[in-house]
């Protein structure tokens, strides 16, 4: 009798607990002036370890708010999100901080590397806004370096670095709380062809440790990248295939 014990793992892993969010009839309104702004209009959405979403849609569909809302950096008006099986949806203020700094990382088209701060330092900026006291911060910060491969970097200041390297002390910085999800807002929108393909291999390695992605894309190259496909239209999804 064959026994297929690695499918059988899978099976009795494929619990509640590998859903990391759950958002159902979730919207975000803007109010400006008099007119309503549906940013979000109803999404329904389950995000699962181990997926590679690429999240595309033309500008204005929403895909940024959807990030910031799932990065808890914006809060949803209506609807119900859950993460880790959790109700998260009205959490207050410093929940919300908390869950940022320690479960997520953030990846950004800009980068967002501070100009004064070496590259080490900038990677160890997330340790500062989570409440666990960590003691070998600069240890962790060059191993996240060493993972990117930019740890012969870490004492140059960001304007030193090209883009492409500089995105990759961004992910870097996203990787140093040990993120169970990365989200990353068109990151490579910056970057030539050679730096785009590098930073897309590096996060499909991500996604072989075991980290889950949700990147914003235009680039239908970057998008085959991915196992999942989410398409964005006037803050609805249209579109949510795998591959
Ligand atoms: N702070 C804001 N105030 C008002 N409207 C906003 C704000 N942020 C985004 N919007 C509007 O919400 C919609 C979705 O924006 P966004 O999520 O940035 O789209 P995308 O990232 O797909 O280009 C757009 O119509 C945009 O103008
Ligand atoms: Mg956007």
């Amino acid at each position: 009798m064959s026994f297929d014990s690695a499918a059988l793992v899978n099976f009795a892993t494929m619990t509640e607990s590998d859903i990391i969010f759950k958002l159902s009839g979730l919207r975000r309104t803007y109010t400006v002036g008099s007119e309503q702004v549906h940013a979000l209009d109803g999404v329904d959405l389950t995000i699962q370890d181990r997926e590679f979403i690429a999240v595309v849609g033309t500008s204005g569909s929403g895909k940024s708010t959807l990030m910031h809302v799932l990065g808890f950096m914006d809060s949803p008006t209506a609807g119900r999100m859950e993460f880790e099986s959790k109700d998260v949806t009205g959490i207050n203020g410093a929940d919300r901080a908390d869950l940022r700094a320690s479960r997520i990382g953030f990846v950004f088209q800009s980068f967002n590397l501070l100009p004064r701060l070496s590259v080490v330092d900038n990677v160890l900026l997330p340790l500062t806004y989570s409440r666990s006291a960590v003691s070998n911060k600069r240890e962790l910060g060059m191993a996240a370096l060493e993972r990117v491969g930019m740890a012969h970097r870490s004492s140059h200041t960001p304007n030193q670095l090209s883009g492409g390297e500089r995105q990759r002390v961004a992910i870097a910085r996203a990787l140093i709380n040990q993120p169970r999800l990365i989200l990353a807002d068109e990151p490579t929108g910056n970057l030539d062809t050679k730096n785009r393909g590098l930073i897309m291999e590096l996060f499909a390695s991500l996604l072989e440790e075991g980290i889950t992605l949700a990147i914003v894309t235009h680039d239908e190259e970057v998008a085959a990248y991915a196992n999942r496909r989410i398409r964005m239209e006037d803050g609805k999804v249209v579109e949510d295939s795998k591959s």
